[in-house]
């Protein structure tokens, strides 16, 4: 118990570069209950502020001593991702890269729902959403993105789709595509839903993946029924745009901003059936795929995998902290 408590004004000792202070705010889970904690950045210490470290102490000492240990360890693990490296908590505790992890405990009866993000994608070279190089710095997704982009500028957003297939056309599936695609071929009772529109978890062998957002080497007729069709094709100046043989437009095969993204009867059937439920490197801010772990969480397990908690980090039981590419294939192992 006295390890797991702070004494008034603790800093964590680190050796950190300049003195630029950020802060980050995140919840703890403690047994049932959620504590926010802001953990700051100042110079060269790591502080937990004071006012969240009055709620920690004092839900430590209601907590119980396994969810009292999950909980430094998280918090071990998030001062290790927000500045490292962490030399010691409060003198308490040793330096720690994240752990390894356990084996997720999957039964034969179990149905896992798995939900990945651009997160699964970052590691094969494929920026994220919201990364500081990430697309939208150099675009507005109002411009190429939207319904309303297309009838102004199909031209620009098929620049903008040509630079992103381009950009693909070379990445390749990291280990948490490999491990995801491994579970698939040892679990028929998985579904695997994927908020990207790259190619990666097909190319690392996943026989079943559901696009919700679309698909980056489709492309389909803006007006008649001609389903998706496979394209690579780079529609770049002077290349015209495409036409379908009824005379229309092809539009890249994509959900965009202000779409009804893909399949969601299938989804939601997927998701009122499932058993677990883990979601992998999404940042819980983009509807409705931001509300499938609630949604899930009513009967199933619910589970995250990233290097930072999501937004919706309060519906998740278990958060594993950490790159999809080095936690999956652990979380995964056969047991
Ligand atoms: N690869 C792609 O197809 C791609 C790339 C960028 C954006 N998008 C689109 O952007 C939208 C944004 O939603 P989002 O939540 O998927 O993206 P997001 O950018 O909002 O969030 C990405 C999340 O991934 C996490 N992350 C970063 N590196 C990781 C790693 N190595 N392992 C695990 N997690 C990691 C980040 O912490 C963050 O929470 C989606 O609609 C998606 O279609 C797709
Ligand atoms: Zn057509």
């Amino acid at each position: 118990m006295s390890a797991c408590t702070w004494e008034s004004g603790s800093l964590l000792p680190l050796s950190l570069g300049p003195s630029v202070c950020t802060t980050r705010s995140v919840e703890l889970r403690l047994g049932a209950a959620c504590r926010p904690v802001v953990l700051a950045k100042d110079k060269n210490k790591l502080v937990i502020l004071s006012e969240a470290k009055d709620l920690i102490v004092q839900s430590f000492a209601k907590a119980s001593p396994s969810s009292r240990a999950k909980c430094v360890a998280s918090l071990r693990l998030l001062a290790y991702h927000l500045s490292t490296p962490l030399r010691s908590l409060c003198g308490k505790f040793s330096p720690s890269p994240p752990m390894n992890t356990q084996p997720l405990a999957i039964s034969p009866t179990d149905r896992l729902f798995l939900l990945t993000g651009a997160g699964v994608s970052a590691e094969s070279g494929i920026p994220t959403f919201r990364d500081s190089n990430g697309l939208w710095c150099n675009y507005r997704f109002e411009d190429v993105a939207t319904p309303t982009a297309w009838r102004r500028d199909p031209q620009l957003v098929w620049d903008f789709y040509s630079m992103r297939r381009r950009d693909a056309a070379h990445a390749k599936p990291n280990p948490a595509h490999q491990a995801i695609a491994a579970l698939q071929h040892r679990l028929d009772r998985l579904f695997l839903c994927t908020q990207n529109i790259d190619n990666l978890h097909e190319l690392a062998g996943s026989p079943r993946v559901l696009h919700m957002h679309g698909e980056l080497f489709k492309s389909r007729c803006e007006s008649c029924t001609r389903p998706p069709f496979d394209d690579a094709q780079l529609y770049q100046p002077p290349a015209a745009i495409p036409r379908c043989e009824c005379g229309s437009q092809i539009r890249p095969h994509i959900c965009w901003f202000g779409e009804v993204p893909y399949d969601l009867d299938e989804i939601y059937a997927a998701l009122d059936a499932c058993t677990i439920f883990l979601a992998i490197g999404t940042s819980g801010t983009v509807e409705p795929a931001a509300s499938f772990a609630a949604h899930a969480a009513r009967r199933a397990r619910t589970y995250y995998v990233g290097p930072e908690p999501p937004v919706n980090l309060r519906v998740f039981q278990q958060c594993f902290l950490g790159k999809a590419g080095q936690i999956l294939p652990d979380l995964f192992a056969a047991p």
